[in-house]
């Protein structure tokens, strides 16, 4: 088993992902937001890569089943229900319906994989349970760090390190690229404290600005799930055989 990071979607086309298996990162916030949706009852969770195809797509659902969510600027775009926090994918507002979802950089992280043969959810929320059935899998791995309008992130860095460092630990015999053990060192550097390496991020710091501190908590609690969120055909479900 070998793995290899990719520090932004730009650093790959489409078809790189065929018959890859890829772990997608972005953990300000769509991978939080999309396991809480996940996990709350969400029939399904449709990323898209712009907000007109959003509105598209959600006017071919059937009403009131549909929610169309996510954020541009971090907030939550005129019209759509609900924005990027994952506290507000509460059981009551999302259970059965299909979630429409737009975010900055990870629904379109999301989409440049979609060719890939397995694609999964990943970020410090459900680190464990990924690792675990990423070794389950025995297959080479392609971390996909979302990152921030095309460059580099810090956080999805760190966190694809921690994933790396946990999948060494489970079974030492895996192999790294020189952007994995990168990534490896950065978590060594900043992965101590992860709720502070999140405050000085770039993109934590715009969501502190913008009155999103409690997500940042959120999103930085490590192992508070056990969901792995699966890409079948265009959506997103839970994955059933871990
Ligand atoms: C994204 O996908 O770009 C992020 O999740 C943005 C955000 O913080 O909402």
């Amino acid at each position: 088993m070998k793995i290899n990071v990719l520090y932004s979607p730009q650093n790959a086309d489409d078809l790189y992902f065929t018959e890859k298996t890829t772990v997608v990162i972005d953990v300000l916030r769509a991978s939080s937001t999309i396991i809480a949706a996940i996990e709350n009852g969400a029939k399904e969770v449709i990323p898209v890569s712009t907000v007109e195809f959003a509105v598209k797509v959600s006017g071919g659902m059937f009403g009131g089943q549909t929610l169309l969510c996510g954020e541009r600027n971090a907030k939550k775009i005129e019209g759509f229900a609900l924005g990027n926090s994952p506290s507000e994918y509460t059981k009551k507002l999302i259970e059965g319906k299909s979630i429409v979802f737009y975010t900055t950089n990870g629904s379109k992280a999301i989409l440049k994989a979609k060719f890939s043969e397995n694609l999964f959810i990943c970020t410090f929320n459900n680190l464990t349970a990924v690792a675990k059935h990423l070794i389950k899998l025995n297959k080479n791995v392609e971390i996909l760090c979302a990152g921030n309008n095309n460059l580099f992130s810090l956080e999805d860095s760190v966190c694809a390190g921690r994933l790396i460092r946990e999948i060494v630990f489970l079974n030492s015999e895996t192999l790294l690229s020189d952007s994995a053990k990168g990534a490896w060192a950065l978590e060594m550097e900043f992965g101590k404290n992860t709720l502070q390496m999140l405050k000085n991020s770039e993109h934590g710091e715009i969501l502190i600005k913008n009155g999103f501190e409690e997500d940042l908590k959120y999103c930085g609690i490590h192992n508070s799930s056990s969901t792995i969120p699966v890409l079948k055909g265009n959506v997103l479900k839970a994955m059933t055989d871990n």
